[in-house]
């Protein structure tokens, strides 16, 4: 097994999760390539000192430009607020590393353009994370759709809820400020989940209409005192896209205050004849839409059948940690052109064209018109 050489750049959230993710890489039985934690870069000292876990982790440091100096790192993958990601992602291209970036791909459409000119003329490879269609039901979604045999679409839903934001004593964090978060606010933090499979598809919008709604405009800033909120918390974008030479309406939902949802990803494509709904709030259904003289909407459980296969039983249940690993092998096996076939990760021109969509959306709730794009 070949074996990648990476770092993270922002041990937060996310990079702990994506550590934790190569630290099981075993569970994997049909990959030939195996990342290694090689290097970490937070500002936060205590952050850092979460990845003594990891004893390949030889490299920590405050200083993210000391683990892009580092000759061993073969790729980076950098988790750090939308207000650094264009200079972030364009010095690890400058450094002549590989890039996995985070979603959204820059704070706003212009930010995601010069970091997509900079991903050209670099040659390196770059992937964006978003690793909810790796869920099995996901990859039914898209197979299904893809292969023509639900007829005429009739209608898309694609979206992705959180509740957290409903609770008026949560602390604010970067991600409730436009400065750091961007003007985007849900869409820049929710949309490339949404729109991700809808893209790969083709079904880029034409025209939107959007909603988009604030909550809160102060909240606790967890020091005692109160922060400023102001980015858009639910956004609801009415679009036209083409299927088959059809107008077909789409719907994109990015909300963070839905009673009730905790990370619900899901996604609905009904057609003239057949039609599929997939929700990780019920994370092994698939319902599946069948027309014959009746018409049924048949339920099955899912197995484990993500892309990547693994020593976990067929019948067991995936989660948000195993989605993240097959991502993770998407992105190294393609990177080594062993892909073959399997769902790629969301590349920089899908990322691109989501800032399209949330530029027009801006628009659209500026005006209260539609926009097309
Ligand atoms: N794919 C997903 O499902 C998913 C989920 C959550 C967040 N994200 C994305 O991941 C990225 C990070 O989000 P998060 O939730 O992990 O944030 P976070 O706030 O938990 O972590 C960010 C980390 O970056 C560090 N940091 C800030 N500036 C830095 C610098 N100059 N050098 C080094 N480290 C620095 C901070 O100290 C912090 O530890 C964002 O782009 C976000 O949209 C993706």
């Amino acid at each position: 097994m070949k074996s990648v050489n990476i770092g993270i750049i922002g041990g937060g959230l996310m990079g702990r999760e994506m550590a934790s993710a190569f630290a099981r890489w075993c569970a994997l039985t049909d990959v030939s390539v195996r990342p290694v934690l090689t290097a970490v870069a937070d500002l936060n000292p205590a952050t850092l000192s979460w990845f003594d876990c990891i004893p390949s982790c030889t490299q920590k440091t405050t200083d993210y430009k000391a683990l892009l100096a580092n000759p061993d790192v073969d790729v980076v993958y950098v988790a750090v607020p939308h207000n650094l990601h264009e200079q972030l992602y364009c010095d690890v291209l400058a450094a002549g590393k590989d890039l996995f970036a985070e979603k959204p791909f820059g704070i706003d459409l212009a930010s995601a353009r010069r970091i997509h000119a900079a991903v050209k003329a670099s040659g390196r490879f770059v992937r964006c994370s978003s690793e909810m269609p790796f869920f099995p039901g996901a990859q039914r979604a898209f197979e299904l759709a893809k292969s023509g045999s639900i007829g005429r679409v009739l209608e898309v839903v694609s979206g992705f809820h959180h509740s957290s934001d409903l609770d008026p004593t949560k602390a604010a964090n970067w991600k409730r400020m436009n400065a750091l978060c961007g003007e985007g606010g849900a869409l820049n933090d929710l949309g490339m989940h949404a729109c991700h499979i809808p893209l790969r598809l083709g079904w880029k919008p034409s025209r939107v209409f959007a909603q988009l709604q604030k909550g809160y405009p102060q909240r606790p800033d967890g020091k005692g005192g109160v922060a400023n909120c102001d980015t858009w918390d639910n956004a609801l974008l009415n679009t036209w896209i083409k299927v088959g030479g059809h107008d077909v309406p789409m719907r994109l939902e990015m909300k963070r205050l839905m009673p009730g949802a905790t990370n619900t990803w899901y996604i609905e494509i009904l057609g003239t004849d057949g039609g599929v709904r997939y929700s990780t709030a019920d994370t092994k259904a698939l319902w599946l839409f069948e027309r014959g003289k009746e018409q049924f909407w048949k339920r099955t459980d899912l197995g484990f059948g993500t892309p990547f296969k693994t020593v976990t039983g067929g019948i067991f249940e995936p989660g948000f940690a195993d989605v993240i690993q097959q991502m993770w092998a998407a992105y190294l096996m393609e990177r080594a052109g062993l892909l073959n076939g399997r769902f790629g990760c969301a590349t920089p021109e899908e990322a691109v064209a989501t800032h399209e969509i949330f530029a027009a959306a801006l628009q659209s709730q500026a005006q209260g018109t539609v926009v097309s794009l």
